[in-house]
């Protein structure tokens, strides 16, 4: 079917409106089209606010990570994924470091940065200190712009100047150090950003490019620390010394080699985006942020590390930028996001960082065990064998019926799923 995508107007109709154009544009089905009529007014109004040309909600599942401990509390960790054996593989792996009293966590001061270019400066190295001798002013007048979170403690801290003298377009890059208390921050500092732009251009003699926060908020770590007792790793065959180094070996791997250290990490942050969502954080940020640091020294390492304690236990650390908020974007907009950091009880962005820190480790725990210790698909597949008996039209009890056979087929495949399902059908 082919349409012009040039829809004016579109953009001004309500939400049920643009469904219907959609609707009738790429020939929904009536199916189709209640699907996107049953979003709930409420939902469909406040979505309608957060984004623009909205036609319908998206829901995803959202559970609960039972068994974590974080400095001391439990906590129960909401999780937003579509991903099977995620929030199983936590619950697990917390159980697992709970043995050893849980994690600790431990996070910096919510210091963000944002960054200012500039271009056409005449002595780049000159430039560099009249600007650092005037960041008393360039900090006033950036504290100016948000009386309200100086108020609560936060607000310019530190101004820096980078210099990039070679390639095709020297330049000066001012990073102004910004506390974001607990917001993620990103307004507050592109604001302060731009109003320093005349101040700058003074300073330096040049003319002010982009202005807008850094997602690499080197500034802002988050980190946390697990025990697991060796005796908990006597699994599968194995002696608690070889339960350990099996998982020492699993993330040596990671560390030897960035297309491992890859999706190593994919395993942590699945733990770590699950929360970020539930809490209605900026994903894309924390994502862009980690996978940064994880690069940070030129080639990509793991950002968990792996080691044996002098007892012969396996010691876990991560170490990772987590800008997120428990004020501000959509953490409060939306009401799922409150109930999420309700059901955490955090006080503070900070705390809300550490126990993410803590759920990313737990996460590479519970990957790394099952792959080094059972082969992951043993586990996954039980889960994907729901999926894809859901795939090809099971309902009811026929989703675990189908299942079932699949996962004791050990064949999970929607060819195999639709012929189990023809035959619980003819019988
Ligand atoms: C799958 O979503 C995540 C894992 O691949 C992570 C890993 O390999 O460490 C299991």
């Amino acid at each position: 079917m082919t349409y012009s995508s040039r829809l004016p107007g579109f953009f001004q109709l309500p939400p049920q409106e643009r469904a219907q154009r959609v609707a009738d544009l790429v020939g929904l089905s009536d199916e189709e089209r209640a699907l996107l009529a049953g979003a709930h007014a409420d939902d469909l109004a406040r979505s309608d606010r957060m984004i623009e040309n909205v036609i319908g909600t998206y829901a995803m599942p959202l559970a609960v990570a039972t068994n974590m401990q974080v400095n001391g509390r439990d906590v129960l960790v909401p999780m937003a994924i579509e991903e099977p054996s995620v929030v199983a593989g936590l619950s697990y792996a917390a159980r697992m470091a709970r043995n050893g009293g849980g994690f600790v966590a431990m996070t910096d001061e919510p210091l963000m940065i944002g960054q200012i270019q500039v271009l056409d400066v005449p002595d780049l190295h000159a430039a560099r200190l009249r600007i650092l001798a005037a960041h008393q002013r360039l900090l006033e007048h950036a504290n100016a712009q948000d009386p309200v979170i100086v108020s609560l403690g936060g607000g310019a801290r530190e101004i820096e100047v980078r210099l990039f003298e070679r390639g095709p377009v020297p330049m000066l890059v001012v990073h102004l150090i910004y506390d974001a208390r607990d917001a993620m921050g990103a307004n507050t500092i592109n604001t302060a950003a731009e109003a320093l732009t005349p101040l700058i251009e003074e300073l330096s003699g040049g003319r002010v490019g982009l202005r807008i926060l850094s997602n690499l908020a080197d500034r802002r770590l988050a980190r946390a620390t697990c025990v697991v007792p060796k005796q908990i790793l006597a699994q599968e065959g194995c002696t608690p010394e070889e339960g350990v180094a099996r998982i020492l070996e699993a993330y040596a791997f990671a560390a030897a080699d960035p297309y491992r250290a890859a999706t190593h990490n994919k395993g942590v942050m699945n733990g770590i985006d699950a929360v970020v969502i539930a809490t209605g954080n900026d994903w894309r940020a924390i994502e862009a942020g980690v996978h940064a640091y994880a690069a940070r020294n030129g080639d990509y390492r793991p950002v968990t590390a792996w080691e044996r304690s002098a007892e012969g236990d396996l010691v876990g650390t991560i170490e990772i930028p987590l800008a997120v908020g428990t004020v501000g974007g959509a953490t409060r907009v939306h009401p799922m996001a409150r109930l999420a950091l309700k059901i955490l009880g955090v006080q503070s962005a900070r705390d809300l960082a550490g126990i993410m820190a803590a759920v990313g480790l737990a996460q590479n725990l519970a990957a790394l065990r099952a792959l080094a210790m059972e082969g992951i698909q043993r586990g996954h597949m039980k889960l994907h064998a729901r999926q894809v008996a859901i795939s090809v039209g099971a309902e009811g009890d026929q989703v675990d019926a189908v299942a079932a056979r699949l996962a004791a087929e050990g064949v999970v495949r929607p060819d195999r799923a639709e012929a189990i399902l023809h035959e619980l059908r003819e019988a």
